[in-house]
């Protein structure tokens, strides 16, 4: 296969645990012209992004403009990022994955439907939030259906650690949000037992079994339709940090 430096995710921090694998890209033609011709318009680098967000988005959305800054982390094909970025054209979104195919879909969905204000990091979203300025606190991050990581052995790999949680909330402006979904059970029990465990956010709009009630503002993702065709309840965390 022709080898294209853009379809290939950014190198991040060396780790030895990472919350993904990189897939080998199986890559159809639109997805090659999206990148090859409208690449650069969309994907930022994570020294870009780390320096000063908001210099890559028009002026016309972000805090600046009277929007919010918002990050999702594993957008996976995209399409929550561009309904939600569609639905505000005042907000300013980042989008984070490392899945060559997704960053393409969206690239293509994002030049076809005109929506400018969404940038691409493909890198580990471990170390965008690592090298995150202090000068541009987050009004909120998305994390829906991080990759389960069902077996014991991997749980090591899942995105939702003490860890994670805490350099979030770091990046967070005051009252910022945290909004976690999943559809496999006991990575939400994890989610929520690291969530009480960390103690910088309080659990909105909690249902008897402390998990919040759906915003009615999340568009269905590609994998909550999967998970629901298995069968799987969706559990959801927002999050309000102190
Ligand atoms: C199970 S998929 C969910 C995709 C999408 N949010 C959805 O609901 O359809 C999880 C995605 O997160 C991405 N991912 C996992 N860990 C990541 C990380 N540390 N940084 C960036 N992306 C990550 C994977 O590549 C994958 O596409």
């Amino acid at each position: 296969m022709e080898v294209d430096e853009r379809w290939l995710p950014e190198s991040g921090a060396p780790r030895s645990i990472r919350s993904f694998v990189v897939r080998r890209a199986r890559m159809n033609q639109s997805h090659k012209n999206a990148l090859r011709e409208h690449g650069d318009r969309y994907i930022v680098s994570l020294t870009d992004i780390a320096g000063s967000p908001l210099k890559q988005f028009p002026d016309t959305c972000g805090p600046r403009a009277g929007g919010r800054l918002l990050l999702e982390i594993g957008f996976g094909m995209g399409h929550a990022t561009a309904d939600l970025a569609a639905a505000r054209p005042t907000d300013a979104y980042i989008g984070v994955e490392v899945y060559p195919p997704g960053v393409a879909r969206l690239i293509g969905d994002l030049e076809e439907r005109e929506i400018d204000n969404v940038r691409i990091v493909r890198t580990d979203a471990v170390d965008v939030i690592a090298s995150w300025s202090d000068e541009w606190p987050v009004d909120g991050i998305h994390v829906f259906f991080p990759d389960p990581w069902p077996k014991k052995r991997h749980h090591k790999r899942r995105l939702i650690q003490p860890s994670f949680l805490e350099s979030v909330h770091r990046i967070l402006r005051e009252n910022g949000y945290l909004y976690l979904v999943t559809d496999w059970e006991d990575y939400a029990r994890h989610m929520k037992e690291v969530t009480a465990g960390f103690g910088g956010f309080v659990i909105e709009d909690a249902d008897p079994d402390g998990y919040s009630r759906p915003r009615d503002w999340r568009p269905t993702t590609a994998f909550e339709r999967k998970g629901l065709s298995r069968g799987h309840a969706i559990r959801e965390l927002f999050l309000r940090k102190r």
